[in-house]
Order: C-alpha cells, then sequence, then structure tokens
C-alpha cells in the first residue's frame, strides 16, 4: 500500500518520542515516592523533594504527559488514516504538542515548588489551567476539523471514541477549575464545601471515564484489529457500548464520596451507577478480545499483540473491581486503604500503560518507514512483555493484601469498644506490601528502558521516515 505523503506524520513521530520519555520521568518518578513510602528517610528533609510535591508530580507525568502524548499522538495518526484526509492545519498540529510540552514542563516546574490548587489531578495553577484549556481547544480544533473533512462517508468507531474523550475532557477541565486569582500563582476555586467536592469528583470519575478509558478505547480499537489483522469483532456493540459508556460515567462520580457531607440519595445514584457501568464497560473488554477470533495463534508470537490483549483483561478487571468498591459497604473497608491505590494501578499499568505501549510498539516502525512488527528488536519486546506483566501483578497483588489488613485492622474493636490497633501498627504492617510494591514498580519501570533502548535502535537504523519514501521504495509499492 502506497502512503499519502501529504499526511502529517511529523507531529505522530514528535508525540510517539514523548510518550516514551514521558513513560520513564513519570514512573520513574512512581518508582521514587515508592521508596519514600517504604523508607521515609528518602524524603531528605527536603520540601522540593518531598512525597507531598513528588505524587502530584507522578501522577501528572503519567497521565498528562505520558497518557497525554499517547492518545494525541495515536488520536491524529488514527484520524488522518481512517478519514483518509491529511490534518486541518500543520500549523495548529505544532502548536498542540509544543503547547502540550509546555503544559508539562510547566508542572514539572512548579508542581516541586509547592504551587496547587490542591484539588487532585487538577493542581495545576490558574496560568496553567489557561494554557491548558487554549491549547485543549485548538486539538479540538484540529482533530474535529480533520473529521469534518474526511474523505469517507463513515466515520470509524476509533473516532467517535477519541471525540468523546476530547470534548468531554475540554468540559470538565473549564468547569472543574473556575477560580479566582489572587495574586500570579494563587487562586481560589468559586465552588466551596460540598459543591466543591461534588464538582470535584465529576470532574476526577469522568477524567477516569473520559481520559483513562474512552480515550484509550480509541487507541484500542484501531491497534488490536491492526495487529491481529482481523477486522473488529462486532462493530454493532462497539457503537452500543460507546452510547452506554457515555451516558451512564457522569452519574457515577459521587462513589468516591461515600459517607460524606453529600446527600444520601446522590452517592445511591452514584452507586447504583458504577454498578451498570460493568455491563458497556465488558462490551468493550468483550469486543477487544475477540477481535482475536481466528488469530489467537499469534499470541505465541507476538509480543506487541500479548500487551494489547493482556491490556484488555486488565481494563476488565479494573472495570468488575470498580463497581465492587462502589458498593457503600465494600467502600466502608477500602476507602482511604491502598485497595484503592492496587485498584488505580491495575487500570493505571495493566490497562492504560500497557495499551500504550503496545500501540507505540505498533506505530514507531511504521512511523519510520519500516513494516509493521519491524522493531528492531523482538525479543527485547517479549521481555518487557513479562517484565510490564509481573511487575504489574506485584503491584496490585501487594496493595490488596495491604487494603483489606488496613482496613480490617482499623475497624478492629476489642469487647469494652476500644480499638484493637493503633494506626502506627496498621503502618508498621504495611511494610512488606511496600517493598513489594517497590520490587513490581522497579521490574515495571526497567521494562520501559530496555524499551527506550529498542525504540532508539529502530529510529536509529531507519533510513527514511513514513510518507517520505525513497523512489525506488514507492516504486515498489505502486
Ligand atoms: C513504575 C510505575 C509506577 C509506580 C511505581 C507508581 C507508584 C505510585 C505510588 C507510590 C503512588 C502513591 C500511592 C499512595 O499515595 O499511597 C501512586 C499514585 C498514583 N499513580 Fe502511580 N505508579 C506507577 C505508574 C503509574 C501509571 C502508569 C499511572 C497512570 C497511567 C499511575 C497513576 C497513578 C495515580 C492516578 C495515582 C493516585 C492514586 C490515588 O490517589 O488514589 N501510576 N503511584
Ligand atoms: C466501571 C469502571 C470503574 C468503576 C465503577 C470504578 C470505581 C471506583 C471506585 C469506587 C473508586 C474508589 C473511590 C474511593 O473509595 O475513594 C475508584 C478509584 C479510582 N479509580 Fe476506578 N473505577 C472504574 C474503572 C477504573 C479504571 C479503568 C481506571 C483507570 C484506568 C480507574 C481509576 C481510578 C482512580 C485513579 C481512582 C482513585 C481516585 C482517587 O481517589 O484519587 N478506575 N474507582
Amino acid at each position: 500500500m502506497t502512503h499519502n505523503p501529504e499526511y502529517n506524520y511529523k507531529v505522530v513521530r514528535q508525540f510517539a518520542v514523548m510518550t516514551v520519555v514521558w513513560g520513564i520521568v513519570g514512573m520513574l518518578v512512581g518508582v521514587i515516592i515508592a521508596a519514600q513510602l517504604t523508607f521515609p528517610i528518602l524524603n531528605f528533609d527536603s520540601p522540593y523533594f518531598h512525597f507531598g510535591r513528588l505524587r502530584p508530580l507522578h501522577t501528572n507525568a503519567v497521565i498528562f504527559a505520558f497518557g497525554g502524548c499517547a492518545l494525541m499522538g495515536t488520536s491524529l495518526f488514527i484520524v488522518q488514516r481512517t478519514c483518509q484526509t491529511k490534518l486541518l492545519s500543520d500549523k495548529l498540529a505544532a502548536f498542540v504538542f509544543w503547547g502540550w510540552q509546555a503544559v508539562i514542563l510547566s508542572a514539572v516546574i512548579t508542581l516541586p515548588l509547592g504551587y496547587t490548587t490542591s484539588k487532585e489531578y487538577a493542581e495545576l495553577e490558574w496560568p496553567i489551567d489557561i494554557l491548558l484549556a487554549v491549547v485543549w481547544i485548538a486539538y479540538a480544533i484540529l482533530y474535529l476539523g480533520t473529521i469534518v473533512k474526511r474523505k469517507t462517508e463513515h466515520i470509524y468507531v476509533a473516532n467517535w471514541f477519541f471525540s468523546a474523550f476530547i470534548i468531554a475532557v475540554a468540559m470538565l477541565h473549564i468547569v472543574n477549575s473556575l477560580a479566582v486569582p489572587v495574586t500570579f500563582m494563587k487562586s481560589y476555586s468559586i465552588y466551596a464545601g460540598t459543591v466543591d467536592a461534588l464538582v470535584q469528583w465529576w470532574y476526577g470519575h469522568n477524567a477516569v471515564g473520559f481520559y483513562l478509558t474512552a480515550g484509550f478505547l480509541g487507541m484500542m480499537y484501531y491497534f488490536v484489529p491492526k495487529q491481529a489483522e482481523r477486522p473488529v469483532y462486532s462493530y454493532r456493540l462497539s457503537v452500543v457500548h460507546f452510547w452506554a459508556l457515555i451516558a451512564i460515567y457522569v452519574w457515577a462520580g459521587p462513589h468516591h464520596l461515600h459517607y460524606t457531607a453529600l446527600p444520601d440519595w446522590a452517592q445511591s445514584v452514584g452507586m447504583v451507577m458504577s454498578l451498570v457501568l460493568l455491563a458497556p464497560s465488558w462490551g468493550g473488554m468483550i469486543n477487544g478480545i475477540m477481535t482475536l477470533s481466528g488469530a489467537w495463534d499469534k499470541l505465541r508470537t507476538d509480543p506487541v499483540l500479548k500487551f494489547l490483549v493482556v491490556s484488555l483483561s486488565f481494563y476488565g478487571m479494573s472495570t468488575f473491581e470498580g463497581p465492587m468498591l462502589a458498593i457503600k459497604s465494600v467502600n466502608a473497608l477500602s476507602h482511604y486503604t491502598d485497595w484503592t491505590i492496587g485498584h488505580v494501578h491495575s487500570g493505571a499499568l495493566g490497562w492504560v500503560a500497557m495499551i500504550s505501549i503496545g500501540a507505540m510498539y505498533h506505530l514507531i516502525p511504521v512511523l519510520w518507514g519500516k513494516k509493521q512488527g519491524e522493531m528492531y528488536s523482538i525479543k527485547l519486546i517479549d521481555l518487557h512483555f513479562w517484565l510490564a506483566t509481573i511487575g504489574t501483578v506485584l503491584y496490585i497483588a501487594s496493595m490488596w493484601v495491604n487494603g483489606l489488613m488496613q482496613g480490617l485492622m482499623w475497624r478492629a474493636i476489642n469487647d469494652d469498644g476500644t480499638l484493637t490497633y493503633s494506626f502506627a501498627e496498621s503502618v508498621e504492617a504495611s511494610f512488606p506490601g511496600y517493598v513489594v510494591r517497590l520490587i513490581g514498580g522497579t521490574i515495571f519501570f526497567i521494562g520501559m528502558l530496555l524499551m527506550a533502548y529498542n525504540v532508539w535502535k529502530t529510529i536509529a537504523t531507519a533510513d527514511h521516515v513514513l510518507g517520505d519514501e525513497p523512489l525506488d521504495k514507492q516504486e515498489a509499492s505502486v
């Protein structure tokens, strides 16, 4: 197949490289904070290196920098290929890339300095929030504008998911970040009390639903069929679970506010909607996994496909666990414990990171003018796959053990009504789990270093990039 040299692959290549770079930075900070929770001496008594400041740096770096670059890069590739048209504007594409890097760099500088709104996943102060909104709207215009000028009649389902992700995140970010600035780097939210909490978790949960789920499902709907060389299992299912997901996700946020000042009925709505969410979530998982029908044998030899399929299994697992955690009586045990952290990382490492890594291993050789599957070393991808899987399992299993143990220790009472364990005793008992999490996280991180080496070698040995084929290759592919 010949590729249209007019397509803008440059911005995709830029985002692809930065996905690997930010993945390493974000996960390194993850390993550091995991070490700090195990050995507090590693805070070094320095405010700039303290857990409290590095934790938001970790979440921002992995979600917005690593995940964001993966989502923007793949979406801008997929929209051109499936709509058979070039991006709306090269200048706008460059603005989106550099603007996004500027947002990330601002986060990397301001968070360790202690500038924060204190809203989780929305910590950045108002000038950066405004820049983020401008860049995001530019991204929305670029992406949706490209769909509008498509040459195909049909809009492939991956684009539906990306569109929902882009529109919802614009709305969530703008509404949740509304604030009154008081100085250059300090502002106060326009919301207060319970309303603030509800808006924050409407944002927070829909960030999970539209950013960490819908966006990555868009990625899944392109790369799983491509890598398996099979059509999507059921196109109808993809459309049905798309509408069900976006209709239900928006109601589930209150499950983050069980047993708070939020009215009880609102908590119950959040719980019920979360339980219902299991169905459309599993619709996506089943659709992805069943796409392998007739191609299961490829799993034996293709580590990229292994990444993609195992990520779907973790997606299924975390979207089963989520509804369970949303049940009020279960949440009474799990909330505040490491169980939540385990749940987060079965979604974050198992689903988000693994699908992104699989997508990059598919995309990078193609972008640098090689054939699909022509990464420098397939053996290294296989090794990376095992490191990522073992690292994730160690991380989440240790957090399950810690979480259940903490929840049970905190609620244990003696006959006379006094607490059986002090809080410090539960911290002490959590130590082995923290060591195992640190080992798991380090193993996952080492896999990322292998990936960087493999990507570097693949790029270094490329003699041209996609869309810029040497004449002899162009003739050969006519
Ligand atoms: C090497 C890999 C990673 C390690 C070692 C790691 C480690 C950690 C640690 C130690 C925490 C703090 C837990 C606590 O406060 O008790 C944390 C929080 C978090 N991490 Fe990671 N992480 C890794 C990768 C990722 C990735 C790839 C993502 C997302 C795509 C992610 C998303 C998060 C989120 C959202 C939180 C906050 C959870 C909450 O507040 O409930 N992490 N991580
Ligand atoms: C049907 C799907 C899901 C449901 C119903 C769900 C439900 C929940 C519940 C009940 C909590 C605990 C709230 C608390 O006690 O504070 C939670 C936390 C969390 N979940 Fe999920 N979850 C789902 C899927 C996912 C996925 C796929 C991811 C990530 C990729 C994810 C990321 C998170 C994060 C980051 C938090 C921690 C929020 C915080 O407190 O900082 N969830 N989820």
